[in-house]
């Protein structure tokens, strides 16, 4: 039987889900105890921090000349390091406090396309940050561990994470990934495409959250029986005056078509790229969708239809990627109950 070590025992995992639009944290024996925008607000020259997460969002488009909001993750990417290591630092501080004796351990999910140097970044703040041990792994492998996915097993599962910045295909079998794409295009992309045809077709200027808003409201991929519309405000692209448009469902999922499609295509080039075997595992137990872009109406179903294998949501899209990398350690810890390396170094 396994003995945990003493280090083990006492310590906190926390999973950390390090997304370019929302940042969770998962504590084992608590739940989700953060999940914010990763957006921060500084003070121009200063760069001292004035807000982050959700109060910082609100920031973000109408700061006034002394703060700056921005994303600092951008397409699956670190687009400013100083800024995501404030974030980090704040978000993990809000869950360590110093009643814990010993220092966490702590997991992070990162898109698999990033570089060296951004990963290593990330593990650096994690550190300053108060962890004990970091270790990063790729978000489609947390995703599956969070979402339930019997990743130990020898059998091919599909998981695809539709993010806001990058989408990540894996196939995963005993515990290892047999196979990845990550494309950076996710549900950053669908607003943005919102964005130019409501430009290209109505000479209409909106903001990201207009389109995000429209896009969770009456956005979709598939064909509905019921046409939705919604009353939108921008600015006339011609005369620079504000002006209110009413769309439908139908012109917005015409809108989304290119990026919808790039990920279609996507899931597919991993199906073809998966040893037979392990395909027909996935043929009978499906494809296992997660990530908050996978809760755009009618992307699942299309994914099946286009694929011919049944795609399964996973229960809290939004969440497995956390829920995961703070159960790493245990679902890695060796089926036979033997002790992990990390439970053998004291980590
Ligand atoms: N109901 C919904 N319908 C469509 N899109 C949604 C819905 N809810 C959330 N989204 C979109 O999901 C995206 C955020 O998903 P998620 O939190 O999984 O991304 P992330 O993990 O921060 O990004 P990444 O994994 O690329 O780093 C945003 O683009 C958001 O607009
Ligand atoms: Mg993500």
């Amino acid at each position: 039987m396994a003995t945990r070590s003493f280090f083990d025992s006492l310590s906190l995992d926390i999973g950390i889900d390090l997304g370019t639009c929302n940042t969770l944290i998962y504590v084992r024996g608590k739940g989700i105890v953060v999940n914010e925008p990763s957006v921060v607000a500084v003070e121009r020259g200063t760069n001292k921090v004035v807000a982050v997460g959700s109060e910082a969002k609100r920031m973000l488009w109408k700061t006034p000349g002394d703060i700056i909001a921005k994303r600092p993750l951008r397409d699956g990417v670190i687009a400013d390091p100083d800024m995501t290591e404030k974030m980090i630092k704040y978000f993990i501080q809000k869950v360590i406090s110093r009643r814990f004796f010993v220092k966490p351990r702590m997991v992070i999910g990162v898109p698999s396309c990033i570089t060296k140097v951004e990963e290593n970044a990330v593990v650096d703040s994690a550190y300053k940050a108060g962890a004990r041990f970091v270790k990063v792994i790729a978000e489609s492998l947390a995703a599956a561990i969070g979402a339930d996915i019997p990743i130990s097993e020898p059998a091919g599962h599909m998981i695809c994470d539709i993010g806001g910045g990058t989408s990540e295909i894996s196939v995963i079998s005993l515990k290892g990934m047999v196979v990845t794409n990550a494309i950076r295009v996710g549900g950053d992309e669908f607003d943005e495409a919102i964005i130019k045809h409501i430009r290209n077709v109505h000479n209409l200027i909106i903001g990201e959250q207009t389109a995000e808003r429209l896009k969770i409201e009456i956005g979709n991929a598939s064909p509905d029986k019921v046409i939705e519309k919604v009353e939108i405000k921008g600015t006339d692209a011609i005369t620079g005056l504000p002006r209110r448009l009413e769309i439908d469902s139908v012109e917005v999922r015409e809108a989304l078509q290119e990026p919808v499609t790039q990920i279609v295509e996507e899931i597919k080039k991993t199906l073809g790229q998966t040893p037979p075997e392990l395909a027909a595992d996935i043929v009978e137990r499906g494809i296992v969708m997660a990530g908050g872009g996978s809760l755009l109406k009618g992307l699942p179903k299309l994914v099946a239809k286009e694929t011919g294998v049944p795609v399964i949501l996973a229960e809290r899209p939004l969440e497995c990627v956390a829920i995961g990398a703070g159960k790493y350690f245990e679902t890695m810890r060796s089926q036979d109950g033997s002790q992990s390396v990390y439970d053998s170094l004291n980590i």
